[in-house]
Formats: structure tokens, C-alpha cells, sequence
């Protein structure tokens, strides 16, 4: 695997793959890299003839009240980790090669990015997310892009953003992966104490508990919601949000109706974690 740091450089080596007709698969990460990121380059390795792994931990999707700092970094391990499931090429920028002085565009995807982690994050999230996203894009020109299913308005953002601009890169969503006790994997989960990491389990078992009241037949929002509440409740866990969505276009939903999301964000400890889950209606 290569280490590649220049705009450049990743172009050279994807050019390369698209001379001989071959397939480029990008897989965006902040790093600090789990079995969730792991799945993604596996993924990406099945479908591609050229698997570049960004890792850049992008500043302006930050809050000035959040964790930039301290975001876990090893870059070391990443890239041993990311070759072993198979990248080919690691795309590892300094901050000023991905925003020299002057930049000065932020690409906005409205509506979508009014709710849920755009309400409690704030706005500038988003606009630092599809602003990243879409500049990868151009930079790399993958046939696909390879992104995790918990963060699920993420994918929402992105899927948007890319029929809005017409980038041409299919856009893959790959399953939550979870610890054996049901917590999302996540890269924040190192922020947890043994207690937080007890506590968080809850955030699976209100998902769990809100799907398990549709399998019983209940279809009001309210209902469904109060359900997954009361897990959150008995946990002591007093979400940012829980809420039920079209997993389509995020609107509230007063019913669950077909790919209804429900999705939660709670602080657990120094750690703010997110969950969803897709609900069945039969
Ligand atoms: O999901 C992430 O790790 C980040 O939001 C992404 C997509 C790499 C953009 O910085």
C-alpha cells in the first residue's frame, strides 16, 4: 500500500487504475480505524480494481466546542490496519493541502441538514462534511464511495449532494457493525470509561426496544418513540435527539411507514454517540 500526501499523487495512481480500465473505489475515514472501517475497505476491495482509503480529520466539520483535538490519531496503525483489509492506497493530506489559503466554498445541503446532528451539532457539520466529501470526490473520481450506515444522515447528505452537483460516483452504505454487546462501533467509543461503556449499550437497547415495539404492531410515531425512551430513561441517558424519520428524505413521520429511521444521539460520558436503525413494517 501506498502512502500518498499531494492531490497529485492520488491523482497519478488513480489515472494509472483508469488508463487500464479499472474500477476506483474511495473510502472516506477521519481514521482512529474499527471493524465499522475495516468492513468499508473490504467492501471496496470486492468491487474494486483500485481501493483508495482517505484519512483526514477534517476541521471544519467541527464545532468550536468539539472534539478536533483530541480526535483520536494514529496514523501508524491505520495504515497497517488499512492494508491488511486490502486499500491500495492511503491518501493522507496535512490540512493545507486540502484547504489552502484563500479557500474560501463551503457547499450546503439544505434541508436535510436542518435536523437531527444539523440541529444539535449546528450547521457548520454538514457544510464541513459535504464540503470534504465533494472536494474527495473531485480529487479521486471514484466509480464508488464506501460509507458507514451509522451515520446515516451523512449518507443522506452525501447521496444528495452527489445527484445535486451530478458526480458520478455511486454511493455505497455498508451495515452498522457492533460489539458483541450491541454498542455501534465507533471511533469515539475510546472515550468511555468502563462505566459510560456500560451505560452506552443502552443506546442499541432502545433502538432494539422501539423496533421491537413495530414487530408487536404499534405504528404511531409516539408510541414506537416512547418505547426507545424508556430504555434511554432507565439508563439514565437524556438523548440530544430520538427520532423518527423517512429514511428517505428525513421528514417526521406520524406512522412508521417503509424505511422508517429511527436514530438517536446521546453524551455518555466525554463521548457523544450515535445509533440508528432501520425499522421493518410488515
Ligand atoms: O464519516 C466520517 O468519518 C467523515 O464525516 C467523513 C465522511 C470522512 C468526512 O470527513
Amino acid at each position: 500500500m501506498k502512502i500518498v500526501r499531494t492531490r497529485a499523487e492520488v491523482r497519478a495512481e488513480v489515472a494509472a487504475t483508469r488508463g487500464r480500465g479499472g474500477l476506483v473505489g474511495l473510502v472516506p475515514t477521519m481514521g482512529a480505524f474499527h471493524e465499522g472501517h475495516l468492513s468499508l475497505i473490504r467492501q471496496a476491495r470486492a468491487e474494486s480494481d483500485l481501493v483508495v482509503v482517505s484519512l483526514f480529520v477534517n476541521p471544519t466539520q467541527f464545532g468550536p466546542n468539539e472534539d478536533l483535538a483530541a480526535y483520536p490519531r494514529d496514523e501508524e496503525r491505520d495504515a497497517r490496519l488499512a492494508e491488511e483489509a486490502g486499500a491500495d492506497v492511503l491518501f493522507a493530506p496535512p490540512v493545507d493541502e486540502v484547504y489552502p489559503a484563500g479557500f474560501a466554498t463551503t457547499v450546503h445541503v439544505a434541508g436535510l441538514t436542518d435536523v437531527m446532528c444539523g440541529a444539535s451539532r449546528g450547521a457548520q457539520h454538514f457544510d464541513g462534511v459535504a464540503t470534504v466529501v465533494t472536494k474527495l470526490f473531485q480529487i479521486v473520481a471514484p466509480d464508488a464511495a464506501y460509507f458507514g450506515q451509522k451515520d446515516a444522515q451523512q449518507v443522506l447528505v452525501v447521496r444528495r449532494l452527489v445527484r445535486d452537483l451530478d458526480i458520478p460516483v455511486r454511493i455505497v452504505a455498508c451495515p452498522i457493525v457492533r460489539e458483541p454487546d450491541g454498542l455501534a462501533m465507533s471511533s469515539r467509543n475510546v472515550y468511555l470509561d468502563p462505566a459510560a461503556r456500560q451505560q452506552a449499550t443502552a443506546l442499541n437497547r432502545a433502538l432494539t426496544a422501539g423496533a421491537d415495539a413495530v414487530a408487536r404492531g404499534e405504528t404511531r410515531s409516539e408510541d414506537v418513540l416512547g418505547a426507545a425512551r424508556a430504555v434511554l430513561t432507565a439508563s439514565g441517558i437524556d438523548p440530544e435527539y430520538l427520532d423518527l424519520r423517512s429514511g428517505d428524505d428525513l421528514r417526521t413521520l406520524d406512522r412508521v411507514e417503509e424505511s422508517a429511521l429511527l436514530a438517536v444521539a446521546a453524551r455518555v460520558g466525554s463521548a457523544r454517540l450515535i445509533d440508528n436503525r432501520i425499522l421493518e413494517v410488515r
